[in-house]
């Protein structure tokens, strides 16, 4: 059998609210993306992944799924999204598309009949419970904060929602349920989108007795837990990841996701060469390597603001490690969830030299990268000084609730909510020193506001012009990718001797070996690599293509990123 495509594949992330709006209504859009395709082809990623497209009233960007084989009005329709995947795929880039199947949109019709009456058929299409003394049914919270339950005035029953109170689970116990979900999944499978990345999918089950958490924390603490905890997700610090389980563990990864996988693996397998891509980092959900997600995302790769080498060789021998079967990894820096790679790993001073280590990192690391829309030009976070301004409901919920529970003043409650929400990661793509960064024409006013640093050269068209710049180098790393097969699909070897201030990895396929060394400190350091023939540059921030080098006597430049064939 052929090797999947997806292995060998680089994935990129299109934001859809935030990469090119077409129209001037300050919104990106299908046909935006679709003017990008060129872009993205010459930047050269073999697919796509779009955050969600469907109908939504948007409280959580799209996440909020109305109608799932429908398109946002606001982003195009049907025949805009047809004609995205023929141009993607007469261009080679496959497409994925977000699928969020742990609820829906309190607008969906599902729900607007569910919560229409007690015995309503699609009542228990979601999770609904009678109150306990005039409360919620339990002390369960929202991952968004607040209690994890809203009454229904009309029923006067509660439901249950992970998130949002807008978005209402969706009870997975009812074969109904799957059923529909399915059905939208072939729509688009039939339509021949290549695949789709799984929303929140730890999520879909809770602990049917309904028990209350035994954690001594509440909703405060919460808070106070997140604007504490690194900027990341909030599992990421051992100590707060130990605190979270005690308050929402009876509220994820439940008994009964393997059982849907294999289901959702079995429609896929219906269709030649598709993708399940879980939003989840845990491997056992890969099942035995064949049978239920194909990729899993390496997030433990995040849990930290600091990429040292030996946290990064750590990762690495934990994640490659317990792989089963044949399954294979996948490696990300960043989403619209988190903060953006550059700066966050950043030491404050050498962020740039320090992003491009970490984009050879992603790209030469085993296992399929995905890229975040605009990290390819070192966006940075932006933090909306104004509440006024905050679109994600996690950072209204933060200013709110850090005033009122925490009596923090409002300056520092809108500056912590700024850094815990995500509206920081998700401003508009920069595409050139011109008017709103070229995201939308002169005079609309984009969504959330434009980073100003589009104005020093954080911009696709200044760094087209610039070969020493992120962009040209991310170009520079993906094609030598392409040109050196162990690159892609080799195995994984330490090479470094456990140094503690660079990281030195062989990846080898088919008799063949490529070095991967990079410096991660300010100082010119000596590497003494262990392997034992000569090496010739293929790829280096610091000397050209050819150079030869005996592995005994490799110093690297600072942050020097270096890639060489060996032998
Ligand atoms: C996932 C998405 C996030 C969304 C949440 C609820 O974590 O990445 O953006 O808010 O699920 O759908
Ligand atoms: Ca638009």
């Amino acid at each position: 059998m052929s090797r999947e495509w997806w292995r060998d594949a680089v994935l990129y992330q299109i934001y859809p609210r935030s990469f090119a709006d077409s129209n001037g209504d300050g919104v990106g859009d299908l046909p935006g993306i679709i003017d990008r395709l060129d872009y993205l082809q010459d930047l050269g990623v073999d697919g796509i992944w779009l955050s969600p497209h469907y109908p939504s009233p948007q409280v959580d960007v799209g996440y909020d799924v109305a109608d799932y084989t429908g398109v946002e009005p606001e982003y195009g329709t049907l025949d805009d999204f047809r004609t995205l995947l023929a141009e993607a795929h007469r261009r080679r880039i496959r497409v994925l598309i977000d699928l969020v199947v742990n609820h829906s949109s309190d607008r969906h019709p599902w729900f607007v009949e569910s919560r229409s009456s007690r015995n309503n058929p699609r009542r228990d299409w979601y999770v609904w419970h009678p109150g306990r003394n005039g409360g919620p049914p339990n002390n369960w919270l929202s991952t968004f904060g607040g209690p994890a339950w809203t009454r229904d005035d009309g029923t006067g029953e509660w439901y249950y929602h992970f998130f949002f109170a807008e978005q209402p689970d969706l009870n997975w116990h009812n074969p109904e349920v799957r059923a529909a979900m399915y059905d939208a999944v072939r729509f688009w499978l039939d339509m021949g989108v290549d695949g789709f990345r799984l929303d929140a999918i730890g999520t879909v089950f809770e602990d049917p007795t309904l028990a209350d958490h035994d954690s001594p924390l509440g909703e405060a603490d919460l808070l106070r837990m997140r604007l504490e905890g690194p900027a990341g997700r909030p599992h990421d610090d051992k100590r707060i990841a130990a605190a979270f389980l005690r308050l929402f563990g009876r509220q994820i990864d439940q008994p009964g996701v393997h059982e849907v996988f294999r289901e959702l693996r079995g429609v896929i397998d219906e269709y030649d060469d598709r993708l399940l891509l879980g939003e989840t980092s845990r491997i056992e959900y890969q099942g035995t390597g064949d049978d239920e997600l194909h990729l899993v995302f390496n997030f433990p790769l995040l849990g930290t603001d600091r990429l040292t080498p030996e946290w990064i060789r750590a990762n690495q021998r934990l994640r490659l490690g317990s792989l089963p079967g044949d399954a294979w990894p996948c490696n990300t820096l960043g989403n619209h969830d988190t903060p953006r790679m550059t700066g966050r790993f950043g030491d404050g001073e050498h962020d740039a030299a320090l992003a491009k280590v970490h984009t050879a990192l992603v790209l030469t690391l085993k296992g399929t990268p995905v890229l975040y829309n605009g990290d390819e030009v070192g966006m940075t976070d932006f933090l909306l000084q104004d509440p006024a301004l905050f679109r994600d409901g996690i950072s209204t919920w933060a200013y709110r609730t850090a005033i009122a529970l925490l009596g923090m003043a409002p300056g520092d409650a809108a500056a912590g909510a700024a850094r815990l929400g995500r509206d920081k990661c998700r401003t508009p793509m920069q595409w050139a020193p011109a008017p709103n960064a070229g995201f939308t024409p002169p005079g609309a006013v984009p969504w959330l506001p434009v980073n100003p640093n589009f104005a020093d050269g954080v911009n696709v068209a200044d760094q087209e012009r610039d070969p020493g710049s992120l962009l040209e180098f991310t170009r520079r790393v993906l094609t030598t990718r392409r040109r050196l097969r162990p690159l892609v699909a080799g195995e994984y070897r330490e090479a470094d001797g456990g140094a503690a201030d660079h990281i030195a990895y062989v990846r080898s396929f088919d008799g063949e070996e490529v070095l991967v060394a990079l410096n991660t400190t300010a100082a010119s350091v000596a590497a003494r690599v262990a392997v034992s023939r000569q090496l010739t540059v293929a790829l280096s921030s610091h000397r050209a293509p050819g150079e030869r080098l005996h592995p005994q006597e490799v110093r690297l430049a600072p942050f020097e990123v270096l890639v060489a064939t060996v032998g």
